[in-house]
């Protein structure tokens, strides 16, 4: 790997550099929350709004945000000057930290007391998925949805979302969207979105759905080109016999969904609807 510049608590380093002790509840428990801020033609896209979620995450996971946002822009900024790539990400992951008494207890479930958290942001390149394969739509399977009950939070406790990833790729699919109960919640890196009649639905926020930033953002766009949205349960039967469905997230955008468990959604290729958005985003991409 490049040898490229990391932020680690306060600190630009060389990525050889950036050392955190292997007690960091991050390591131990996945004891942190982290946060992707994508940005387009070298501009962050909705940095405000990442940065909103990453305050109410710590905040519920009872983690200290010991910078302003002031702050945070001001050190991601710094961290974004040593790269000159067009479109990338900044990731952030706060975790608890590390126990500062090591002589003692090494491993309590409890917090202890002081802690300070580590705060790590690493930066890459995007690669946008070509156009013509976004025309064509993607492959998705479902896998039943087992993770933890507070998928609202972006915690990064991702083994079962890294498994139903790799699930995915196993059967050459892009995706892995999870149901619960017969009721579609989410990918395992996305949410989702289907048009039935004309309707947009997607699933109603609960504590098995993330918050998409892009999600938001998509939902803000349909009402302004004066489209119908509802944010409901969707059943498994109800995905299969959409007209259009897709996918959203911060690296991507949108992604089209051509199939589910090998059976064709739609037309088997991206939908007008998913095309209109597309070309939103390519506005946002690919011309400064
Ligand atoms: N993941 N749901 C899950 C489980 C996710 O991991 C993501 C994004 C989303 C979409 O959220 P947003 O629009 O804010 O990116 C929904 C990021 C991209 C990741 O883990 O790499």
């Amino acid at each position: 790997m490049k040898n490229s510049k990391v932020f680690l608590n306060n600190k630009f380093l060389n990525l050889s550099e950036a050392k955190i002790s292997p007690l960091d509840r991050g390591f131990i428990f996945a004891d942190g929350v982290y946060e992707l801020i994508p940005f387009f033609q070298d501009k962050a896209f909705l940095l405000d709004k990442h940065l909103l979620r990453l305050n109410k995450n710590l905040s519920e996971m009872k983690i200290e945000n010991i910078y302003s946002n002031d702050e945070w822009r001001s050190y991601i900024n710094k961290l974004i000057s040593y790269y000159d790539y067009t479109n990338f990400y900044v990731y952030i992951q706060v975790s608890r930290g590390a126990p500062k008494h090591e002589e003692e207890v090494l491993r309590q479930h409890h917090y202890y007391n002081e802690m300070e958290p580590t705060i790590f942001m690493y930066v890459s390149e995007i690669n946008l998925l070509p156009e013509d394969k976004i025309r064509k739509g993607f492959s998705c399977v479902t896998l039943d949805d087992l993770r933890w009950g507070m998928c609202n939070i972006k915690s990064i406790s991702l083994a079962y979302n890294a498994l139903a990833k790799n699930y995915a790729k196993e059967r050459e699919a892009f995706e892995t969207v999870f149901v619960k109960k017969g009721i579609i919640t989410e990918g395992s890196s996305s949410n989702i979105f289907i048009v039935k009649d004309n309707v947009f639905y997607t699933p109603q926020l609960n504590n098995y759905v993330l918050p998409g930033i892009t999600r938001g953002y998509v939902i803000e766009e349909i009402k302004n080109l004066d489209y119908q949205i509802q944010e409901i349960d969707i059943s498994i039967d109800l995905l299969e016999k959409a007209d259009e469905a897709f996918l959203t997230n911060s690296t991507q955008f949108l992604v089209p969904i051509s199939s589910l468990n090998k059976k064709i959604i739609g037309s088997g290729q991206a939908g007008k609807y998913s095309c209109e958005l597309y070309e939103k985003f390519k506005k946002i991409s690919r011309y400064s």
